[in-house]
């Protein structure tokens, strides 16, 4: 028996070395932790059990079946975070590159079937060099079981991807396909196909970095959700975005315990400036009407006029999607409404109820909006509002104008209660340019057009840059002070808690993709 157990803690020693101590060097020289430090740092002490560590491959071709490492590249298995149930797989770059053998692929759709069958999150840290070259098509046969798999589990379970090295060719879209992707800043990038074949196809000179790396996917494609400074913060964003999660879609996000206290929020009452035309920053009025702390924005630095994040209520987990005055003046573009209706998604998907709010001049016009499709892009954030049966609340702060205002959560398409500020303004369009187009004549025959300009202006404005005629129609179920918001809000998603809505029955809808 001893020679026995002598031989399975060898194994153990051996899967536990990866590709060996030069190679681990190399990973930790790049800055980077190795799969099972990751791990370390992500679960919960002493929680982690691996499974399939003495997998290896099946390759015999170029010499392969010489070459042999147990676990064959990436570490899986379940533990918990924060006391709660995960799946874990963690690529091993000191394996053959991390790279994605068949059986690599079947140790990861392994724990992803244990994850759909035991309701929780599944998370992937990412770190490969692709499809493993010796195996040619195999390899892409794995990669494509995974993507399967992700489809299979988008909605049922959270899924979460750190890219954590290079992550090129088609392995882009298993983590494309998962709820929110975290990039570390300078160690990882994304492409489809890398610089070379960039340079070889359109000529373009580009490093990996430009091309794919962290801040590129934070702020211009939007691909990855956030770009983490290194590898620990970006685990500890993982810990940080379950917490407003459930385990699965049958579940209600887990609430932290709440002591009621003073919730008037006086300082709501001044954020605005006296100028409706002057930006103020949306994410005031978030933090002042949140639970202290509680705000995780997300894609913070892409498509800037729309803020979305998670945050708490009296503990209770929400989503936020705020247009943003500070940036374009809040105006809903092509990747607004793109990033928002994936967020209400989420939070759709797994019970998270959706806070707006809202002070938005409309859709941005132009040729470019237009050729790039605003019209199927917004109706993407029109159609997933639409249909989440999720409680919805809408606080309109300032303007809600045109075709914005039925897109941003309003009643008419489902949200359950519509609050105002007693500065918004709910109407087709601005004043200055409702006057023109309605009293034209009267302006162009006028003795002085800008003075006639500007009467009708006011009249129009007197009329509709107020919230009193959609609360006369129970468009707006109250207009309220400010300084109530939180009082409001926290009342009301109580009240909601218990909402049961089902949209009709169908295989699925067919959202304008
Ligand atoms: C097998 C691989 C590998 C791969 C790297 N290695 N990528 N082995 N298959 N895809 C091995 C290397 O041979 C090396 O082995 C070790 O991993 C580390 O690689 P280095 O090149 O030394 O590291 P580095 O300089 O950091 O460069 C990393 C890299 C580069 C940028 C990832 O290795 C690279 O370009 N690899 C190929 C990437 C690629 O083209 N993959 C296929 C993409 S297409 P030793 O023994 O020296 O440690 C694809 C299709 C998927 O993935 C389609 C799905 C639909």
């Amino acid at each position: 028996m001893k020679n026995k157990i002598e031989l399975l803690q060898d194994k153990i020693k051996q899967a536990h070395l990866g590709g060996g101590a030069a190679r681990i060097a190399g990973q930790h020289k790049k800055g980077k932790l190795t799969a099972r430090e990751r791990i370390h740092f992500l679960m919960d002490e002493g929680s982690f059990e691996e499974i399939g560590m003495l997998v290896t491959h099946r390759s015999t071709d170029f010499g392969m079946e010489k070459e042999k490492y147990p676990g064959d590249g990436v570490v899986t298995g379940y533990g918990n975070i924060n006391g709660r149930l995960v799946y874990v797989f963690s690529q091993d770059f000191t394996v053959f590159g991390g790279s994605l053998s068949e059986t690599h692929a079947e140790k990861i759709c392994k724990i992803m079937d244990m994850a759909m069958k035991n309701g929780a999150p599944v998370i992937g840290l990412n770190d490969s060099g692709g499809a493993r070259i010796q195996e040619g098509v195999v390899s892409l046969g794995g990669y494509a079981d995974i993507f399967y798999k992700n489809v299979q589990a988008s909605g049922v379970v959270p899924q979460l991807s750190a890219i954590m090295g290079p992550c090129a060719g088609g392995a882009v879209y298993s983590p494309a396909i998962t709820d929110f992707i975290l990039m570390v800043e300078n160690t990882s990038y994304m492409f489809v196909t890398g610089p070379n074949v960039v340079k070889t196809v359109t000529h373009e000179e580009v490093t990996s970095e430009e091309l794919g790396g962290a801040s590129t996917h934070a702020t211009k494609s939007g691909v990855t959700h956030f770009a983490c400074p290194n590898e620990l913060d970006a685990i500890n964003h993982i810990k940080k975005l379950l917490s407003y999660m459930p385990q699965n879609c049958e579940e209600l996000p887990a609430s932290i315990p709440y002591t009621p206290g003073n919730e008037v929020r006086e300082k709501l009452n001044d954020l605005l400036p006296q100028n409706s035309n002057q930006p103020y920053d949306i994410r005031d009025v978030i933090t002042e009407t949140a639970d202290e702390d509680s705000f995780l924005e997300v894609h913070k630095d892409y498509a800037e006029n729309i803020v979305v994040g998670f945050a708490r209520l009296g503990g209770r987990s929400i989503g936020i999607i705020a247009n943003q005055p500070a940036y374009l003046a809040g105006v809903l573009d092509n990747h607004a409404s793109v990033k928002a209706a994936r967020f209400v998604r989420f939070c759709d998907c797994f019970n998270i109820p959706i806070l707006v709010f809202e002070d938005v001049p409309g859709f941005l016009p132009g040729t470019d909006q237009e050729w790039n499709g605003i019209i199927s892009n917004g109706a993407k954030l029109l159609y997933a509002f639409s249909e989440a049966t999720v409680p919805r609340i809408t606080v309109i702060t300032r303007k809600a104008y045109g075709g914005a205002y039925d897109v941003m959560n309003s009643k008419h398409i489902g949200a359950d209660l519509n609050y105002a500020w007693p500065s918004a303004e709910i109407a087709v369009m601005g004043a200055k340019g409702a006057a023109e187009i309605i009293f034209k004549k009267e302006i162009t025959t006028a003795e002085n057009p800008e003075e006639k300009w500007l009467e009708k202006e006011k009249l129009y404005s007197d009329i509709f840059a107020n919230p009193y005629r959609a609360a006369e129609r129970g468009f707006v179920d109250e207009v309220i002070l400010p300084d109530q918001t939180r009082i409001k809000l926290i009342k009301a998603f109580k009240m909601l808690e218990n909402k049961a809505v089902k949209n009709p029955r169908k295989k699925h809808g067919n959202i304008p993709l």
